[in-house]
């Protein structure tokens, strides 16, 4: 089976401006089937044009890359389009779900870019079936602003699955959420993980990182550090501390 993620030599340089940036410079990485990586590194480090190169977003300067065995660096802008709804999924940092649209429709749309031509009925099913994934079955029917940011960024998360991605790319996903509800949505990802999907994600937060299973950092467009999370972070045992946390203080002040 080939790497999900293959980079050989990766680099993109913006010439935008009067200095060309060189934001990413020479970065060779695989990442295989049921990983779950962390993407690190202050701010400017290339984090997200990385990302956007991963997600056919964007293309390299130069370098290739291989997703799924397929090349994907020559490809044109309709053709990496096609790539993307057939095997990408993406979460980001805020949620970008349609106001007036409930959840599950929210989460039927990217069905209508992908390959197979799907039946509204057929649409419905899956968009239930992933909004059951994440823990949403009984908010279907609502507006994302009858959701908290933890259920809309579920709802995001399921919508990411619809189409049945081989790679799911997030940037920043708890980057507008509280703590606790940072944890859950890491237990949403640690599930889908469990269930065999690889997964990339953006954090700039060590805490968060913790819940991945392998690390890597950027630093001015460079990897400088990539490792296996030790001492990992589950998000059900986190709850569960949470949770004991709570009782006792409500029993001392009721005491
Ligand atoms: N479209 C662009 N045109 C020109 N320069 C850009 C563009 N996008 C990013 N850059 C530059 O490339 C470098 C890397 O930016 P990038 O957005 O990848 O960083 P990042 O690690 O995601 O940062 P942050 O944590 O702040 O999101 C920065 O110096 C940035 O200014
Ligand atoms: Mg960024």
């Amino acid at each position: 089976m080939p790497a999900v993620v293959k980079i050989e030599e990766l680099h993109k340089t913006y010439d935008s401006g009067e200095v060309p940036v060189h934001a990413v410079r020479g970065v060779s990485l695989e990442i295989q089937q049921k990983e779950f990586l962390a993407l690190m590194g202050a701010s400017g480090s290339g984090k997200s044009t990385l990302m956007n190169m991963l997600g056919c977003l964007d293309r390299p300067t130069r370098g290739r890359y291989l997703l799924d065995g397929v090349d994907v660096s020559l490809l044109d802008k309709n053709e990496l389009a096609d790539i993307r709804n057939q095997k990408l999924g993406f979460v980001f940092q805020g949620f970008n779900l349609l106001a007036r649209t409930t959840a599950v429709e929210n989460v039927e749309l990217p069905c209508l870019y992908g390959k197979q031509r799907l039946s509204s009925k057929k649409m419905r099913e899956r968009a239930l079936h992933c909004l059951d994934i994440v823990g949403l079955s009984n908010r279907a029917d609502h507006m994302p602003n009858q959701l908290s940011g933890g259920q809309q960024q579920r709802v995001a998360i399921a919508r990411a699955l619809v189409n049945e991605p081989q790679l799911l790319l997030a940037d920043e996903p708890t980057g507008n959420l509280d703590s606790r509800t940072s944890i859950e949505v890491m237990g949403v990802f640690q599930k889908l993980n469990d269930q065999g999907i690889t997964i990339v994600m953006v954090t700039h937060e060590l805490d968060v990182a913790r819940y991945c299973k392998r690390n890597l950092i950027l630093r001015d467009g460079v990897v400088v550090r990539d490792e296996l999370t030790s001492d990992r972070s589950i998000a059900e045992v986190e709850l569960g501390k949470l949770r004991q946390a709570e009782t006792a203080a409500k029993l001392t002040t009721t005491a």
